[in-house]
């Protein structure tokens, strides 16, 4: 138990964290660019804003919350780890009074998620999402936008290939009429239906299109889909999402039977699929939640965003062979020889992190062969020599370690020396 963290959650160890913060710093420089700014809210909220907020009837709320049972806070409350952003983010948006902000609200998160589900290839219990939410706009335009941005994300990040699936799946006024035509359709199958979706046909009958059991998949041809029922509101809104993906010539495809698995969904929802990623190959999704910021007992405003997993991200990388840049060595390592250049290694290794470089030293007290060994291992661009002699006749030796050539420099020249080293090896 005590060596073995808990299952499905994992350690980013060096490594391969530089790879997360590459991933977070284009999510961060896009989301600049798009005019998104950041907010961070708390890992846990009161249990009732998820169950009102993502829904009683979907698996999240139903199987996958991570509930506090036995510590109820204070206040006799329930407290539940966050499946995920939007909710919290409505939360705040209605805590902050964001609605006498300028609108809209364009806001982005990123940080770790947590589901209570079976963990596999993609799927973890904790796990990362970034997530954008905008409020306070009906604008269709806005939907394409919102698509755009997470699209340019992937693609910087060298996923060109993902594909955008689109569908609306209406809102409260067409939704009954779906929702009865879809029923009927089922009925003669539902004997056949999975023991789930058996469950989820009087109370989210919706949720049965999009099952991934193969037998539901196959009773569910010909059913009745969310394009059969769209209000006049609805289908215009649509149509207007897909003029305006078209215009910014971001390919799309229409899926009538994705209906996500959250139940704030309105109008427009979208998913983002790597398929080499195997079953868990949805890496982001969204769409509008118009009616959300009400049932969180707010005033009614529009709302619309999305999330994309980044452990899923980072597997469709590794699996597209997405060239990720290794954390570099230090620029400088200082080998210190005997207890004379001690207090000079100190202060030259204090000195050369002041002008900006990356410098570090020998604390283990290893011999001159194997200081070297260790700066070969960890790559230092520049290794200084510094012993007794050296230090009384106050110069050290500056090593150049892929070149292998070597220099003795006077100390109080040798910062200038490592940058003008540098302006010859790019040219100058
Ligand atoms: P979601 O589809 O539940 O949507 O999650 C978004 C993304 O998070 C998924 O596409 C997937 O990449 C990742 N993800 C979800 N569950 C797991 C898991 N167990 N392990 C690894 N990755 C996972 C939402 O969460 C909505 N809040 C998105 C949204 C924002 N809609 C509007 N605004």
């Amino acid at each position: 138990m005590l060596t073995a963290r808990p299952r499905g959650t994992s350690d980013i160890l060096p490594g391969q964290v530089e790879k997360w913060q590459q991933v977070e710093r284009i999510m961060r420089q896009v989301c600049r660019e798009y005019g998104y700014r950041e907010i961070r809210t708390p890992i846990f909220e009161h249990t009732e804003l998820f169950v009102r907020g993502v829904g009683e009837t979907t698996d999240i709320v139903e199987k996958e919350m991570y509930t506090f049972l036995d510590f109820l806070d204070r206040g006799n409350r329930s407290l539940t780890l966050r499946p995920e952003g939007t909710a919290s983010a409505v939360r705040a948006y209605l805590e902050n009074k964001m609605q006498a902000w300028p609108q809209p609200v364009k806001l982005y998160y990123l940080g770790p998620m947590f589901r209570y589900d079976r963990p596999q290839a993609g799927r973890y219990r904790q796990f990362h999402q970034f997530g954008a939410e905008v409020f306070g706009s009906h604008h269709p335009a806005l939907d394409a936008e919102v698509m755009a941005m997470a699209m340019d994300i992937y693609r910087r990040l060298g996923l060109d290939h993902v594909e955008l699936q689109i569908n609306s799946v209406g809102c409260p006024g067409c939704r009954p009429a779906l929702r009865e035509k879809l029923q009927e359709f089922l009925r003669p199958r539902l004997p056949e239906l999975c023991g789930n979706c058996r469950d989820r046909f009087e109370r989210n009958p919706l949720r049965i299109l999009d099952c991934k059991s193969e037998s539901c998949a196959a009773l569910v041809v010909g059913a009745p889909t969310t394009g059969d029922c769209l209000c006049d509101d609805c289908r215009e809104h649509f149509e207007a999402v897909q003029k305006y993906l078209q215009t910014v010539g971001l390919p799309h495809k229409i899926n009538l039977s994705l209906v996500r698995g959250l139940d704030y969904y309105t109008h427009t929802a979208f998913e983002i699929v790597a398929p080499e990623i195997g079953a868990q190959s949805s890496v982001g999704g969204g769409g509008r939640y118009n009616g959300l910021v009400e049932a969180c007992g707010g005033p009614p405003a529009p709302g619309i965003g999305f999330a994309l997993g980044l452990e899923r991200i980072l597997l469709a990388m590794e699996a597209r062979g997405v060239a990720v840049s290794e954390m570099p060595g230090p620029d400088v390592f200082v080998a210190v020889i005997g207890p004379e250049a001690e207090q000079e290694a100190f202060s030259l290794v204090a000195a050369l992190r002041r002008t900006g470089l990356q410098a570090d030293r020998d604390y283990l007290g290893r011999s001159l062969k194997a200081q070297m060994r260790y700066a070969g291992k960890i790559n230092a661009r520049y290794t200084v020599l510094l012993g007794g002699e050296e230090y009384r006749r106050g110069v050290a030796v500056l090593r150049h370690m892929a070149g292998g050539s070597q220099e003795e420099v006077p100390l109080a020249e040798l910062i200038q020396r490592i940058y003008k080293e540098d302006l010859v090896q790019v040219g100058f």
